[in-house]
């Protein structure tokens, strides 16, 4: 009998492409397109199929742009995005702003096509209908590039996380404020010049005032504490304050007293519930948060099991936010081969977001007052009418406002830093040290975070 050879096993039809559908060819749509035409092979063998690039949305297709014509064909450019949506498997949405995007993503997914945002401003305003569409549709709806651009925050936060009780996120999540204040910082430039420069780098928004008034921050801590607290949060919910207000002496003032000046968003549970804000804050310069420069991110995060975790990386730009957007893409095409979707909204806890002025934290005060005896007591009895514990104050001799030729003697300058104390409770001593008749002017009140 002759020796059995063993049958051919058949192999297994090689997956269909799976049509990828690109709204937006800005910043980062750019370098989507472009990675997913070089690295076709590569993305193809990762994904488990073809990620056939079908088309790109833009406003205006005739415009010349940077890689069309070369890397990208010019082809590939439509300004109907509604028929590009139309047929595709997989739709990446970077073009921002709420409308047309809402309705394209929503589009999408009815017609049971999977989805990756990078619209943290989306997300943060429409996400629970949106993710319920998701579900209802069987679909994923990713958005791991909309906070912290390359960093992996979302899925650690969201999957990695999800058998832990996270306590606190603190992080650097606007990549513009942070170049900016940095700028500031150290080539003394001016807030506007520095704002121009982030810009032409490609960090800030289309509107950039939604990096320097903090709402692309506020919007990202949203996301973050939805994620962290299984508890929806808005950004209406978020309380807000951007980096307009920091002059260039906060700056210096900050480094005198051994800080940097950095825009955080804190997200933190407390006894009462969930307590969301963005703003300026003084930070130790020996702490981690203070060595973040330019345009870079990080994030903290503690957790009762976990402790203390630092995410760190690019926050903003074409490349690291492509980054984010391709992992996203080659998930969610994996889950489609297999006929899968990756994890729902989780929001069962459903904790009370709490109001701005519940926020606790330290403060440092400057002001200038009268220099004569018995100043001091009284400015320190008024914080102590408001239950405001001080914890360290220093008094300098005034210093002339730049340039007015003003007459400072008889003043002084106090810099009052407190101990933890209610965010309704300091701006009461705030309004009542205004009054005071020995007070000449506040200077600044900035809090104090990270100690
Ligand atoms: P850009 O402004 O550079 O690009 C937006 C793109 O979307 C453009 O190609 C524009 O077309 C297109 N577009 C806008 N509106 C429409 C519309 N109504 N119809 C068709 N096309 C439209 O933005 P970015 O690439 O910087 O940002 C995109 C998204 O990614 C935003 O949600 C942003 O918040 C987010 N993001 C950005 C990061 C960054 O560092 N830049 C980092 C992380 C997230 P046209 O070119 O014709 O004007
Ligand atoms: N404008 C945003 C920033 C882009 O500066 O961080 C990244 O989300």
């Amino acid at each position: 009998m002759p020796a059995q050879t063993p049958a051919p096993v058949p192999s297994a039809a090689a997956p269909p492409a799976l049509r990828v559908a690109l709204l937006g060819c800005g910043v980062v749509g750019t370098q989507v397109a472009r990675a997913l035409l070089e690295h076709a092979d590569d993305l193809a063998a990762r994904a488990g199929a073809p990620l056939e690039l079908v088309g790109i949305a833009v406003r205006d297709a005739s415009r010349p742009r940077d890689g069309v014509g070369t890397v990208i064909p010019r082809e590939l450019l439509t300004e109907d995005a509604a028929s590009l949506v139309d047929g595709a498997d997989l739709v990446v949405e970077v073009m921002g702003g709420i409308e047309p995007a809402r309705t394209l993503i929503r589009r999408a997914i009815d017609a049971g096509a999977s989805v990756v945002t990078a619209n943290k401003a989306l997300l943060a305003e429409q996400g629970p209908s949106l993710f319920e569409a998701a579900d209802a549709a069987g679909v994923d709806l990713s958005f791991e590039a909309a906070v912290a651009g390359a960093i992996p925050i979302v899925r650690p936060v969201r999957e990695s996380l999800a058998g832990d009780h996270v306590r606190r996120v603190l992080g650097i999540v606007n990549g513009t404020t942070n170049y900016v204040l940095d700028q500031m910082s150290t080539h003394g430039l001016d807030l506007e010049d520095a704002v121009k420069e982030a810009q032409a780098l490609g960090y800030a928004e289309a509107d950039p005032t939604a990096d320097v008034e903090g709402f692309d921050a506020a919007a990202k801590a949203a996301i973050l504490a939805s994620l962290a607290f299984h508890t929806r949060v808005s950004l209406d919910q978020v309380a807000r304050e951007g980096i307009t207000s920091v002059t260039a002496d906060d700056v210096a003032w900050a480094q005198r007293t051994g800080h940097a000046v950095k825009l955080l968003a804190i997200a933190e549970q407390t006894g009462e519930g969930v307590s969301v804000r963005v703003h300026p804050a003084l930070v130790p310069l020996d702490h981690p948060l203070a060595a973040v420069r330019g345009a870079f991110n990080a994030v903290f995060v503690e957790a009762d099991g976990a402790g203390p975790l630092m995410f760190y990386g690019q926050g903003a730009g074409g490349r690291p936010t492509a980054s984010a957007v391709l992992g996203d893409l080659v998930s969610a095409a994996r889950d489609r081969l297999v006929g899968g979707k990756g994890p729902h909204e989780s929001a069962y806890a459903s904790l009370p977001v709490l109001p701005a002025d519940a926020a606790v934290t330290r403060y440092q005060v400057r002001l200038l007052v009268a220099d004569r005896p018995g100043v001091l007591a009284q400015v320190a009895g008024v914080l102590a009418d408001h239950g405001v514990s001080i914890d360290t104050v220093r008094q300098t001799a005034a210093e002339p406002p730049a340039g007015t030729g003003t007459d400072s003697a008889g003043t002084a300058s106090l810099l009052l830093t407190t101990h933890a104390a209610r965010e309704a409770s300091l701006a009461a001593t705030v309004a009542a040290l205004d009054g005071l008749e020995p007070v000449r002017e506040i200077t600044s009140v900035l809090r104090v975070e990270g100690v």
